[in-house]
């Protein structure tokens, strides 16, 4: 079944999935190419996400070496395929991996069941009102996602915690940030050094002293960590092939050019506890 993209807007990006692969050939009928649509891509074509999340794996890494999840109940608020939930259920107790979009929960149930975890609830919701009791969960994380903070708040314990990750704001589209931005208005011109996608580049650790943090009140500082963590994608035609259709024509030369399979990325956890 193919669509236009009218359809796929209209539809608020509740379309079937698309047939595994369909990506490399998306948008036949109108071939705007749609760069950063990322509602499109967990709507319709999960197995490219899924396939392009690893910076995610980096992000969940680097937090187990932070914060101790044992135990613990956890809601993934935009859980996506499941990169982060299956992540943090190595260790949790129960993960509610909570997304908009049956495709990326289909594909994220699907993966699970073929690796046997049992302690992840997929569940259909929206970030505006979760479908969680009040004062549910320990810990709300956040891995590339947009929050309701009133909402993040109403399902956290009391002295709870919430964890959001994602890239550094200088490095939104990690070691491709300087290439993209002179092209997109919403990139901050202010770009990360090239030195910082290294691979030995330090981490660096800062705390805030907020008492309310996006509209959440905390206790304490929140803790920020910023570390670079190198994805390996095996192949540098298949990353070409997936960041030229993420961001368009320049990141894949990018990464064609340099036969390049990694892409370096400059990651930010920010942990606070909540207060109530
Ligand atoms: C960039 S993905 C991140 C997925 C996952 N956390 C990861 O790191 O791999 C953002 C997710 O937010 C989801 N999303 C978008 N709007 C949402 C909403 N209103 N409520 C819940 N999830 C939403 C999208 O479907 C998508 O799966």
């Amino acid at each position: 079944m193919s669509f236009t993209q009218d359809d796929i807007t209209r539809s608020g990006y509740r379309l079937p999935t698309a047939p595994p692969d369909s990506w490399r050939t998306y948008d036949e009928r109108n071939p705007i190419p749609g760069y950063f649509e990322f509602d499109w891509l967990s709507s319709r074509h999960p197995d490219l996400y899924h396939q392009f999340a690893l910076s995610t794996v980096g992000l969940m890494n680097k937090l187990h070496t932070l914060f101790d999840l044992t135990g613990c109940d956890v809601v993934d608020i935009g859980a996506g395929t499941g990169r982060s939930a299956m992540e943090a259920a190595k260790k949790a107790k129960r993960v509610f991996a909570v997304d908009l979009y049956e495709s990326v929960v289909a594909f994220g149930r699907n993966a699970l069941q073929k690796i046997g975890v049992t302690n992840v609830h997929y569940v259909i919701g929206d970030r505006e009102h979760l479908p969680l009791a009040e004062n549910s969960v320990d810990v709300a994380i956040n891995a590339w996602a947009e929050l309701n903070p009133h909402e993040a708040y109403r399902v956290i314990k009391p002295n709870g915690y919430l964890i959001q990750m994602g890239a550094t704001l200088e490095a939104l589209c990690g070691e491709i940030t300087a290439e993209l931005a002179p092209d997109y208005e919403w990139i901050p011109q202010v770009v990360a050094p090239a030195e910082v996608y290294a691979p030995d580049y330090p981490d660096a650790h800062c705390t805030a002293d907020n008492s309310i943090w996006g509209g959440i009140p905390v206790n304490g500082p929140i803790h920020v960590h910023q570390f670079t963590y190198v994805a390996d994608y095996g192949d540098y035609t298949e990353l070409a092939a997936i960041t030229g259709r993420l961001y368009g024509s320049k990141a894949k030369c990018y990464f064609l050019t340099k036969q390049q399979a990694t892409f370096a990325w400059r990651l930010q956890l920010m942990i606070g506890q909540v207060s109530k």
